[in-house]
């Protein structure tokens, strides 16, 4: 009888020290600090109806952070800025330094949670990047905006709220990488940016947004199945570049120029962006070929946009030992390559990755 009270005791207290690990004390706001790296959210233009053609990065984490006080009333938000770029220069430097940074802070017991202002345009990549290498489960989400902060109707400050409030909350532990836009909640792996320009850019083409913020809260309703954070097999910490993976795009009437400059320049790895179901057309499928008998990872992607490649679907995996991506789309799986690569070179072992992330 004692044995089994001591023992839901200690498991009581287990619990509760778990939790006090995972979130901020009682009563006290939570403690959520804002990463600042450039884009549209930091930019400004000419006017407040230039909605096209303005500067990104130009705002600093400091003037984002006063430009919306009630912020403060949901978390305590410091800020850092640590780069000050539009998202077509975001590089796996870049990455590197930002990975790194964000585990320090999660690691320091007084943050409770990250969130990471970021340009749109490649702000899918960031995540799902640091979807497989952050060591927490501590929130983190990365947040944009399409408008910027000069703009009429600009839509940066509400996502940045937003941004705060899920990254402070019990709800968003433990659910990987989010990203928060306009409202909706979308995990890192299956969010891709989908019009140019419209505020309601960021979709999850078939496989669906986790939830939304409404009210000052996160509502969840669903998570992704896939590995991240934690679980992942993917160590940062003593990397200082990541090897070289290129990607390959297909369309009719195609010839194996680009993919041939890139085997040359030293790619250890291509993503082939295939039509259709990931199918090679056939210049590109022989250059592929020759790519990876002299040791290149080959993986077999499509410009589609949505849809699962199938391992010996379109093409006998197995005979000409390439990886199909399954639901990554193409640049999502240069980044998983990328990672992979890191570990092993071995072509099954990385086939494995791509189901498991
Ligand atoms: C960028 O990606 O830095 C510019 C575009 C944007 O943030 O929407």
């Amino acid at each position: 009888m004692r044995t089994l009270f001591s023992r839901a005791l200690g498991l009581v207290l287990g619990l509760a020290v778990m939790m006090a690990a995972q979130a901020a004390e009682p009563g006290k706001l939570p403690h959520v600090v804002i990463l600042a790296t450039g884009g549209t959210i930091a930019g400004s233009g000419a006017t407040t109806t230039t909605t096209v053609g303005y500067t990104a990065a130009t705002v600093g984490v400091q003037s984002l952070i006063q430009a919306v006080p009630e912020m403060q009333k949901v978390a305590r938000v410091t800020g850092e800025q640590v780069f000050q770029i539009a998202s077509e220069n975001m590089s796996n430097a870049h990455w590197l330094t930002l990975g790194k940074r964000v585990n320090a802070l999660l690691a320091q017991s007084d943050v409770d949670g990250i969130v990471i202002t970021h340009g749109t345009d490649t702000l899918e990549e960031t995540a799902y990047f640091l979807n497989l290498v952050v060591k927490s489960r501590k929130p983190v989400v990365v947040v944009g905006s399409m408008r910027p902060s000069t703009a009429i109707s600009a839509d940066g400050p509400i996502n940045l709220y937003n941004a705060v409030i899920l990254a402070g909350s019990q709800e968003a532990i433990g659910k990987g990488v989010l990203v928060c836009l306009n409202d909706q909640i979308s995990g890192a792996r299956d969010v891709t940016k989908s019009n140019t320009s419209t505020a309601d850019t960021f979709r999850n083409p078939d496989l669906g947004m986790l939830g939304y913020m409404q009210g000052n809260r996160a509502y969840f309703y669903k998570t992704s199945t896939r590995k991240h954070t934690l679980d992942t097999e993917f160590d940062i910490s003593k990397l200082d570049s990541l090897p070289q993976v290129d990607i390959v795009y297909s369309y009719a009437n195609v010839n194996a120029t680009a993919l041939n400059a890139l085997v040359a320049a030293g790619a250890k790895g291509i993503v082939h962006a295939g039509v259709g179901d990931g199918s090679l057309p056939n210049p590109v499928k022989d250059g592929l070929l020759k790519a990876r008998k002299s040791g290149v990872l080959v993986v077999r992607s499509s410009r589609v946009g949505s849809g699962i490649i199938a391992r010996n679907g379109e093409a006998n995996d197995d005979e000409l030992d390439f990886v199909a991506s399954d639901t990554l789309n193409p640049q999502k799986a240069r980044i998983l390559l990328m990672l992979a690569l890191t570990r092993t070179s071995d072509s099954k072992a990385i086939q494995q990755m791509f189901w498991t992330y």
